[in-house]
């Protein structure tokens, strides 16, 4: 990547792990436009499908690394994470435990903007100013000792973040069941 000023950088983060076949790639250019030529876009309401979104479908079921009968499709990371707390409220309320609704993220976790994938992160810029986290979800400290230490070394930044993300969670836990738990590899980026 190039800045406007001509510098030029390698661009670690792939658009956010979009693009790591590279920016312009020649292959991935002639499928889209393969397809845009035969259908462009088709809908995936109300129990609608077309072949290329069933062939995709079965392509990531094979390529799955636990046995899997089914592919839900989401335009983002926010939508996809909101998508799978609806789909574990459903779940919670069709078998009938309807009190197992939270979501536990981890302190300084990132999964998204919307308001559900926004309440489980764990950074207060994404909660301040927007009235969230929502009542059902609450924060985890890190485990790991890196975070740990630079929370203790930054005492204002544990004061600010302490109280508000844990405080909810402790006085919470003890009247309802806590599940599922957001657990990030990397706990600023990556994984649902
Ligand atoms: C772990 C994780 N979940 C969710 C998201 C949100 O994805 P999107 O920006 O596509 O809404 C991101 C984006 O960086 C992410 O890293």
């Amino acid at each position: 990547m190039t800045d406007d000023n001509g510098k030029d950088y390698i661009e670690g983060m792939s658009g956010l792990w979009c693009t790591a076949l590279g920016f312009g790639n020649e292959r991935l250019a002639e499928a889209a436009a393969r397809q845009i030529r035969d259908l462009s876009f088709y809908h995936g309401f109300n129990q609608k499908s077309h072949a290329p979104q069933i062939e995709l479908a079965e392509r990531l079921l094979g390529l799955a690394p636990v046995p899997m009968s089914k592919v839900f499709f989401a335009n983002s990371g926010s939508e996809a994470n909101d998508t799978a707390f609806k789909l574990v409220w459903y779940r919670s309320n069709a078998i009938g435990t309807p009190e197992k609704k939270k979501i536990i993220g981890r302190v300084k976790g990132y999964h998204g903007v919307t308001i559900a994938a926004a309440s489980a992160t764990g950074t207060p810029i994404n909660h301040q100013a927007f009235d969230l986290p929502i009542d059902r979800s609450c924060t985890l400290t890190v485990p790991t000792m890196l975070v740990a230490q630079n929370l203790v070394k930054a005492k204002s930044n544990i004061q600010r973040v302490w109280p508000k993300i844990s405080t909810p969670l402790l006085s919470r836990k003890a009247r309802t069941p806590l599940w599922p738990l957001l657990q990030n590899p990397s706990w600023a980026l990556a994984g649902f």
